[in-house]
């Protein structure tokens, strides 16, 4: 099971989250990434997310993905991704969970269950089957998760964790690990990691386009 976060895509050039002090791409994560927000700037939130599905076409998955996709050739692997970016899809990964939701999906206002693919931009007055305004397919701060429901099996019945690229500050999703059986080995790849090497817990302080192709590596041998 790997949990990916915003430093696994920061060397294709989606910026992290709190390397930017608390500012994601420029704008108040509270203006852009609420229901309240949303609620107050609907023409922001959607001018927001149409930059970032813009972006999403400019970039292109780097080594870290492409050495997941490598090691589905040896293991059954799981991602589960606080990314809202398709990289690891792009990459050829076959299991990946969209904890916090997707860029290029936006979903009916009214009806969580009505979700279209939307590679372009969304604008006011694009609406649901219901005739009611659509939203981004993503998990604002405040709502629930319903993907953890599947994200945690995954973790329960894992063999080997792998935790790259996040800041594990954001819950459920940081929570999730808990659910790891004992002596699970974890290996958390991370340029400034959280936690240290001690037990089952093997930390590689280093940028995860260098350590995953390593770690991948490694992992084979034990295949
Ligand atoms: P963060 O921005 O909180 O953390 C990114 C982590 O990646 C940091 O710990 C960095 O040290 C690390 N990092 C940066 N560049 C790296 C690199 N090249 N290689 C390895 N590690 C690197 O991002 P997340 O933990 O993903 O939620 O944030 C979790 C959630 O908070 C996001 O999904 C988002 C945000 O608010 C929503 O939008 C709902």
């Amino acid at each position: 099971m790997v949990l990916s976060g915003a430093g696994i895509s920061a060397e294709s050039g989606i910026k992290t989250f709190r390397d930017a002090n608390g500012l994601w791409e420029n704008h108040d994560i509270m203006q852009v990434a609420t229901p309240e927000g949303w609620e107050e700037n609907p023409d922001l939130v959607l001018s927001f997310y149409n930059k970032r599905r813009q972006q999403l076409k400019e970039v292109q998955p780097n080594a870290a993905h492409f050495a997941l996709k490598e090691l589905e050739e040896y293991f059954e692997v799981s991602i589960i991704t606080q990314n809202v970016d398709d990289l690891h899809e792009r990459a050829g990964s076959k299991s990946v969970i969209h904890l916090h939701g997707e860029l290029l999906k936006v979903r009916s206002s009214v009806n969580e269950n009505e979700v279209l693919y939307w590679p372009n931009d969304l604008n006011i007055g694009d609406f649901c089957s219901q005739g009611k305004q659509l939203r981004p397919h993503i998990v604002w701060f405040g709502e629930a998760v319903p993907m953890l429901e599947l994200a945690i099996p995954k973790v329960t019945q894992a063999d080997i964790i792998i935790i790259v690229g996040t800041s594990m500050q954001v819950y459920p999703a940081a929570g999730l690990v808990d659910y790891a059986a004992q002596k699970t080995p974890i290996y958390v790849i991370n340029l400034n990691p959280h936690t240290q090497s001690k037990g089952n817990i093997f930390v590689y302080p280093e940028k995860a386009s260098l350590a995953l192709p390593k770690l991948v590596k490694e992992l084979k041998k034990q295949a």
